[in-house]
C-alpha cells in the first residue's frame, strides 16, 4: 500500500494510537520520571536539591535547550548501578510498548554518568540488558551512544574507546547537549573513527542551531540521520538536498514546543517538511521532561495543525523505512502498518 486508505475525523485519534510505529529519537535519560527519580535517589543515598516529586517538576518551565539540559543532567546524578539503568530503560519500554511503538532506537549519553565515576560497562550492561527483554513484549530495541558536543573531542574519543569492549551491544553514534557554538565539525575525527567500526551515525542538528549545522552534519561529520532539524526550512537549498537525498529528520513536536523552538504547536513546521517531500518523522526526545510519549506527540501535534490519516501513515512508514532495521526488518514493519490502516478503512 504506498496512500492509505480514507479514515474519517473522528476515528484518526484512535488510528495515531493504534498504528504500529518506531521510535528513533529518544534520550533515555529524558524518560526518567520524578517518581523514579525520587525511589532510585533513596535506593542509591543520592541527595536531590528538590524537596518532592512536586517540586522537581515545577521546575520544568524551560526557556531554551540549555535551560532544560542543566536540569535533566541533575536527574541523571541518581543513576549509578547497572539495575537502575535497566529500570530507567525498562519503564520506558514498556510505556513505548503501550503506544505500540515496535521499534525503538535509543540514545544514552555516557559521559553524562562516566564522569560521575560509573563505569561504561555498568551503564550498557544496564540498557542492553532492558532492550533484549524488550523483545518479550514486542519491542525491538537497539542503543545509540551519544557524544555530548559542550565537552572536547578528545574527551568522545574517550568515550568511544571505553564503548569498544561492548560494539556488540550498540548500532550507532550520536551527538546532542548544547547545540549553539558546538558545530559538528568539532567531532569530524571520532565520527570518522566511528564510521570505520561499522557503526551507524546520527547527530542533532538545526534544533536551535543554523541551517549551516545540518549542512556539515550531513557534508563532514556523513550522518544518516538529522535529528531535529526544524531550523532546515531556512535554507530552500537545504530543503532540497534533504528531500533528495532522503534524509530522515527525527523531529519531536512537544519538544520544540516545551524549548520555546516554535511558540505554539500550531505554529510547528511538520507538514511545511512533509510537503516539500522530507523524511520526516514523530518522535518524543525527552517524555518525562517535555508532556508526552509518543502518542501524546502524534496526538497532539495532529489536532494542533490539522494534519490527516494520510500524513500519520507517511509519518509512520518514514519511522520505519528512516530507522537502521534490516530490510526484511522494515518490510514486516510497514505490512503491518498497512494492516492496522486497512481495519480503520
Ligand atoms: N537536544 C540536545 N541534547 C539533548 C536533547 C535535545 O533535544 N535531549 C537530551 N539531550
Ligand atoms: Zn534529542
Amino acid at each position: 500500500m504506498t496512500t492509505a486508505p480514507p479514515v474519517s475525523a473522528d476515528r484518526l485519534p484512535a488510528l495515531l494510537a493504534a498504528m504500529p510505529k518506531a521510535e528513533l529519537h529518544i534520550h533515555i535519560e529524558g524518560s526518567l520520571e520524578p517518581e523514579l527519580i525520587f525511589r532510585l535517589a533513596q535506593r542509591n543515598g543520592v541527595a536531590l536539591p528538590y524537596a518532592s516529586v512536586e517540586e522537581l517538576r515545577r521546575a520544568y518551565a524551560f526557556t531554551n535547550l540549555q535551560s532544560f539540559l542543566d536540569i535533566y543532567y541533575a536527574g541523571a546524578s541518581v543513576l549509578l548501578q547497572a539495575q537502575d539503568f535497566y529500570d530507567m530503560a525498562w519503564a520506558y519500554l514498556q510505556r513505548a510498548a503501550a503506544d505500540n511503538v515496535i521499534r525503538a532506537e535509543i540514545f544514552f549519553d555516557p559521559q553524562t554518568h562516566t564522569a560521575r565515576g560509573v563505569a561504561m560497562e555498568t551503564v550498557i550492561d544496564g540498557l542492553h540488558r532492558a532492550c533484549r527483554d524488550a523483545r518479550k513484549i514486542g519491542v525491538d530495541a537497539e542503543l545509540i551512544l551519544c557524544f555530548l558536543r559542550h565537552l572536547s573531542e578528545e574527551e568522545a574519543f574517550d568515550t568511544l574507546e571505553q564503548a569498544l569492549p561492548f560494539r556488540d551491544k550498540f548500532i550507532g553514534v550520536g551527538l546532542d547537549s548544547s547545540e549553539v557554538g558546538h558545530p559538528p565539525e568539532k567531532f569530524t575525527r571520532v565520527f570518522a573513527k566511528s564510521a570505520k567500526q561499522g557503526l551507524h551515525l546520527v547527530a542533532h542538528a538545526g534544533e536551535e542551531g543554523p541551517p549551516a549545522y545540518v549542512w556539515a552534519a550531513l557534508d563532514v561529520l556523513k550522518v544518516e540521520r538529522i535529528d531535529h532539524g526544524v531550523q532546515s526550512t531556512r535554507d530552500p537549498a537545504l530543503m532540497k538536498r534533504l528531500a533528495q537525498d532522503r534524509i530522515p529528520l527525527t523531529v519531536c513536536p512537544l519538544s520544540n514546543l516545551k524549548l520555546c523552538v516554535f511558540p505554539r504547536l500550531e505554529q510547528h513546521n511538520l507538514r511545511e517538511l512533509l510537503d516539500a517531500g522530507l523524511m520526516a518523522t514523530v518522535n518524543s526526545d525527552d517524555p518525562a521532561y517535555f508532556g508526552g510519549y509518543m502518542n501524546e506527540n502524534f496526538l497532539q501535534t495532529f489536532a494542533a495543525t490539522g494534519l490527516d490519516a494520510q500524513h500519520a501513515h507517511r509519518l509512520a512508514r518514514n519511522s520505519f523505512e528512516g530507522s537502521f532495521a534490516s530490510a526484511q526488518e522494515k518490510r514486516r514493519y510497514v505490512d503491518r502498518l498497512d494492516e492496522v490502516f486497512a481495519t480503520f478503512a
